[in-house]
C-alpha cells in the first residue's frame, strides 16, 4: 500500500548537504501496524513527514496504492492529506477550542454541516473512549485523554493510513499501554493502515506486525517484530534491544494487561 523507493532527503547545513535519509526502502502493507524505530536523530520524522509530503523528498518514489505521490499539488496534496491521519508527541490540539471543536475541526475545513459534523465528532469521541467531555478544553484534560482527542480529530476524514511520531512518548507507561491498545483497535476494527514511529523497541513490540530500523538516515534492519526480536541483524538494533528499559512494561501492568499481551503474542506465534 505504501511503497517506499530509494528515498533520500537532504538538508543543507553550512558544512555541506546533510542527508536525514538515505537510499530508503521499504513497504508497508495494507492493514499493517508498521513500527519504524531509531535512536534520536535517525530520520524517523524526516521519513514519516515525507509520506504526507509535510517535506519533500530529494529523490526517490513515494507510491500510495500504486500512485506516486511525491509530485501532488494543489487538490490532489489536499485530498493526499486528508487521507492520512497524523498524531504527535505533543498532541498539538488547539487551546482555545474544546473537545468537540477540536473534532469537528478537519471537518469545518471540508465544509461539512454543523449537525453532521458534530454528529461525527461526537461518534469519534465514544470510539476513543471521551463521550460526555464534549465541552473541556485542553487544558482540563490529562495527557493521556489529550491524545485520544487528538486520536479521533485525526480519524474525522476517515483516514486509510495513520502517521503516529513518538505519540505515546511523553507518557507515562499506564497510559502508553491504553494508547496502545486504542490504536490496535483503529486498526483492526476501522482498518486504519498504522505507521508507528518511535524511539522505543518494548513500544514497538507491543502492537506492530512489522518493523524497520534506521539509523543516521538508512535503512538497518526490517521484519516481522518477532523475527527482528528474535534473531537481530545489526549491531543497532541488538543495542536498542538492550538499552531499552522501558522493556519493562510488566513492572507496571495489570494482570488483565499481561493476559492481553499474552494472548497477543500466542496470537502472532
Ligand atoms: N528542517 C530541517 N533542517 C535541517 N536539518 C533537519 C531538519 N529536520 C531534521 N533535520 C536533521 O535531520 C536528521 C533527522 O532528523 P529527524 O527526522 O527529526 O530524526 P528523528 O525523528 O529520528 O529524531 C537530524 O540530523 C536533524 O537534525
Ligand atoms: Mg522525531
Amino acid at each position: 500500500m505504501i511503497e517506499i523507493e530509494h528515498l533520500t532527503k537532504l538538508y543543507s547545513a553550512n558544512t555541506g548537504d546533510h542527508a536525514a535519509l538515505h537510499n530508503v526502502s521499504l513497504t508497508i502493507n495494507d492493514g499493517d501496524i508498521f513500527g519504524i524505530i531509531g535512536q534520536s536523530g535517525a530520520g524517523k520524522s524526516t521519513l514519516v513527514r515525507c509520506i504526507n509530503l509535510l517535506e519533500q523528498p530529494s529523490s526517490g518514489k513515494i507510491l500510495i496504492d500504486g500512485n506516486d505521490i511525491t509530485h501532488y499539488k494543489g487538490k490532489q496534496l489536499l485530498a493526499l492529506r486528508e487521507s492520512i491521519g497524523m498524531i504527535f508527541q505533543n498532541f498539538s490540539l488547539f487551546q482555545q477550542r474544546t473537545v468537540l471543536g477540536n473534532v469537528t475541526f478537519p471537518l469545518e475545513l471540508r465544509h461539512e454541516n454543523k449537525a453532521k459534523r458534530e454528529q461525527r465528532a461526537k461518534e469519534l469521541l465514544d470510539v476513543v473512549g471521551l463521550a460526555g467531555y464534549e465541552q473541556r478544553y485542553p487544558s482540563e484534560l490529562s495527557g493521556g485523554q489529550q491524545q485520544r482527542v487528538a486520536i479521533a480529530r485525526a480519524l474525522a476524514n476517515d483516514p486509510k493510513i495513520m502517521l503516529c511520531d513518538e505519540a505515546t512518548s511523553a507518557l507515562d507507561t499506564r497510559t502508553t499501554v491504553a494508547i496502545l491498545d486504542l490504536l490496535q483497535e483503529i486498526n483492526r476494527n476501522l482498518g486504519v493502515t498504522i505507521v508507528l514511529i518511535t524511539h522505543s523497541l518494548a513500544v514497538a513490540q507491543k502492537i506492530c506486525n512489522r518493523i524497520a530500523v534506521i539509523d543516521d538516515g538508512k535503512l538497518v534492519e526490517e521484519g516481522k517484530t518477532r523475527d527482528v526480536f528474535d534473531n537481530p541483524k545489526s549491531p543497532i538494533t541488538r543495542e536498542l534491544i538492550s538499552n531499552d528499559s522501558s522493556m519493562a512494561f510488566s513492572d507496571n501492568e495489570t494482570t488483565e494487561e499481561k493476559a492481553k499481551f499474552q494472548e497477543l503474542r500466542e496470537e502472532e506465534a
